[in-house]
C-alpha cells in the first residue's frame, strides 16, 4: 500500500556529496569487509555475503571515514580509520542478523532475511562471527580509546535491544523511554562511529565530543524516520516490510503519539491489537490511518528534523570544507530518505 505524497513531504537532502568524497576510502573499507567475511567454514561467507552483497547504505562507516578526514587525518595507524569503519559496519551487520531473528522479520535489503534461508541459529552464530571480527579490526586500528568507544557502544546496543524487548506490547510506554531505547539501540553506534573516527585521526577532545554529539543526534533522527517509514513507507523502496513494528506490538513514537491522541476513542482497538497482540486482517491499515490522521506521523518526522538540525549545529566549530558540507547534507538526507 502506498502513501499519499503529502503525508511524507519532507525537506530534500542528499548523501551524494559524502558518497563522492568518501568513494576511495569506502572502496578500501568494502575490500576489508569482504576479506574479513572469509572463513574455512563455508556457511559463514555464504550467509554474510547474502546480507553484505545486498548493499545497504553504509552510512555508519562513511561517518567514521568523514569524521577522521574532518579531524585532520593525523592517523594513529595509516589505515586506522578504514579498519574502524569496517568494524563499525561489521557491528551493524551483526546487529541486523540478530535483529531479524528477534523481530521475526522476513525481508532485509530487498532480500529474504537470512534466518528464513539458513535458520535462526545460523544467523545468530554468524552475527557473533562478525562481532568478533569487528573487535579484531578495532585492535588492529591501534587506538585503545577507539576500542573503548566501540566496545562500550556494542554493550549499549545490546542493552537497548533488551530494554525494547522487555517493553514490547506496553501501551504505557512513554516518549522518554522510547528515546532511551532508540538512543541505545541505534544512535549510540552512529555516535561511536563518528567519535572513534575522530579519535583515531588525532582530533582534540572538543572536536571528538562534537562529532560524537553529531552522530548521536543524527542517529536519533535516523531511527525516528525509520519508525515513521514502518507506517508511512513503501516496502519495495525500503527493502524491508512495512508494518513489522505494529505486528510485533512495538511501541515506537508514531504509535505512542497515536495512542495519546486517539486512545479514549480507540482504546479497545489498541488494547486488542497492541496490548494483547490479537490482530486481524486490516488492522495494520486501520492503525496506519489513525497514525496518519492524528498527525502522529508528522510529529515523529518533525522531531527527527529537530535532531537533524541539532546534528548540523554540532559541526559549527569545524572549517566549512566539503567534508563538513557533506555531513550537513547527510543530516538532511536522513530526514528526507525513503529507504
Ligand atoms: C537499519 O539500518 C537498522 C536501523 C537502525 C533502522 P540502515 O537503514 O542503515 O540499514 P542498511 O545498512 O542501509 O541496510
Ligand atoms: C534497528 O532495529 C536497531 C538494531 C538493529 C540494533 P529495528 O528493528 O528498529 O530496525 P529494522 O526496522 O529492523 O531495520
Ligand atoms: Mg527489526
Ligand atoms: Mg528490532
Amino acid at each position: 500500500m502506498t502513501v499519499q505524497p503529502a503525508t511524507l513531504e519532507r525537506p530534500k537532502g542528499s548523501a551524494d556529496l559524502l558518497v563522492r568524497l568518501s568513494a576511495d576510502d569506502m572502496a578500501a573499507v568494502d575490500a576489508l569487509i569482504r576479506e574479513r567475511c572469509d572463513s574455512p567454514v563455508p556457511l559463514i561467507p555464504a550467509l554474510a555475503e547474502h546480507l553484505i552483497g545486498a548493499g545497504g547504505k553504509r552510512v555508519r562507516p562513511m561517518l567514521t571515514v568523514a569524521a577522521a578526514r574532518l579531524s585532520g587525518g593525523r592517523y594513529v595507524t595509516p589505515d586506522g580509520p578504514l579498519k574502524l569503519a569496517a568494524s563499525v559496519e561489521f557491528i551493524h551487520t551483526a546487529t541486523l542478523l540478530h535483529d531479524d531473528v528477534v523481530d521475526g522479520s522476513q525481508l532485509r535489503r530487498g532480500k529474504v532475511a537470512a534466518h528464513l534461508i539458513w535458520g535462526g541459529a545460523s544467523s545468530v552464530l554468524v552475527g557473533d562471527f562478525l562481532f568478533a571480527g569487528a573487535f579484531e579490526m578495532m585492535v588492529e586500528a591501534g587506538s585503545m580509546r577507539a576500542l573503548d568507544i566501540l566496545a562500550r557502544a556494542s554493550r549499549v546496543i545490546a542493552e537497548g535491544e533488551v530494554l525494547q524487548l522487555t517493553r514490547a506490547h506496553d501501551l504505557d510506554l512513554d516518549k522518554a523511554t522510547y528515546l532511551q531505547i532508540i538512543s541505545a539501540k541505534t544512535a549510540e553506534l552512529f555516535a561511536a562511529a563518528a567519535e572513534s573516527g575522530a579519535v583515531v585521526a588525532g582530533a582534540s577532545d572538543a572536536d571528538a565530543a562534537s562529532l560524537r554529539s553529531y552522530g548521536m543526534n543524527l542517529g536519533l533522527a535516523f531511527q525516528l524516520v525509520d519508525d515513521a517509514l514502518d507506517y508511512g513507507g513503501v516496502s519495495e523502496v525500503l527493502g524491508k516490510n512495512t508494518g513489522d513494528d505494529f505486528r510485533e506490538g512495538k511501541a515506537t513514537l508514531p504509535l505512542i503519539l497515536a495512542l495519546q491522541r486517539t486512545g479514549e476513542r480507540e482504546a479497545a482497538f489498541w488494547d486488542r491489537t497492541v496490548g494483547k497482540l490479537k490482530q486481524e486482517e486490516g488492522d495494520f491499515e486501520r492503525a496506519r490511518s489513525l497514525i496518519l490522521d492524528s498527525g502522529a506521523l508528522k510529529a515523529t518526522l518533525d522531531l527527527a528534523q529537530d535532531y537533524a538540525e541539532k546534528a548540523k549545529a554540532d559541526l559549527a566549530g569545524f572549517p566549512a570544507d566539503d567534508w563538513r558540507l557533506s555531513l550537513e547534507a547527510l543530516a538532511d538526507f536522513t530526514v528526507s530518505r525513503a529507504s
